[in-house]
């Protein structure tokens, strides 16, 4: 009876003296952040920290802008002489067609109308010819294969699909 009362006295003390343990670790990390937040100076000094932060994301992000943007430009003028020479020949329909079936017909379908590959009616709508030059030989875009083709046969290739729609 007593041994009990004992130990329940020093459960009691222990929990005491972990509550005060507890409550010290809270109460000196609440005021360390206070202090941290209200000195003047260190405010100083975070609200700086942010100025130079946001200050280097506008100039990398501008930077980076101004890249892509000459990037883009470059690329424009420097154009692939194979588009170039491709674009610069006229193409005939009928080679075209011929070449369409024997190249692209198992994934565009037979009259283009779209089936592993999407319908090209429209292609030439909604793509620049260079983009579709590219589309053929690139190969970016799988399961579409890149071809490798002469400038002549990709201009016929490019007047059938100009006569599709
Ligand atoms: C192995 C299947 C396959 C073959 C062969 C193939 N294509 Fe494709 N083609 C595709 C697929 C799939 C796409 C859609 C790619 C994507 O944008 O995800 C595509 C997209 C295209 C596009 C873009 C259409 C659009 O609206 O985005 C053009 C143009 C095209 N193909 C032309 C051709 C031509 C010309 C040939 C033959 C020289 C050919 N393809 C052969 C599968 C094929």
């Amino acid at each position: 009876m007593l041994w009990e009362l004992v130990q329940e006295q020093s459960h009691i003390a222990e929990a005491q003296s972990l509550a005060r343990f507890f409550h010290l670790y809270y109460h000196q990390f609440f005021h360390v952040k206070e202090v941290l937040v209200n000195t003047p100076s260190s405010k100083a000094l975070i609200k700086k920290e942010q100025k130079i932060s946001s200050w280097r994301i506008f100039l990398l992000s501008t930077a980076t802008f101004a890249f892509l943007i000459l990037f883009w430009i470059v690329g424009d003028f420097k154009q692939d002489p194979f588009i170039t020479e491709t674009l610069s020949i006229r193409g005939e329909v009928l080679s075209g067609s011929k070449l369409f079936k024997i190249n692209c017909v198992g994934c565009h379908g037979i009259s283009a109308q779209g089936f592993v590959g999407p319908d090209l009616h429209e292609a030439t709508q909604e793509m620049s010819d260079k983009k579709i030059i590219n589309q053929v030989i690139r190969g970016l875009t799988p399961p579409m294969p890149s071809f490798e083709i002469e400038p002549q046969s990709m201009a016929d290739l490019l007047a059938y699909m100009h006569s599709l729609n």
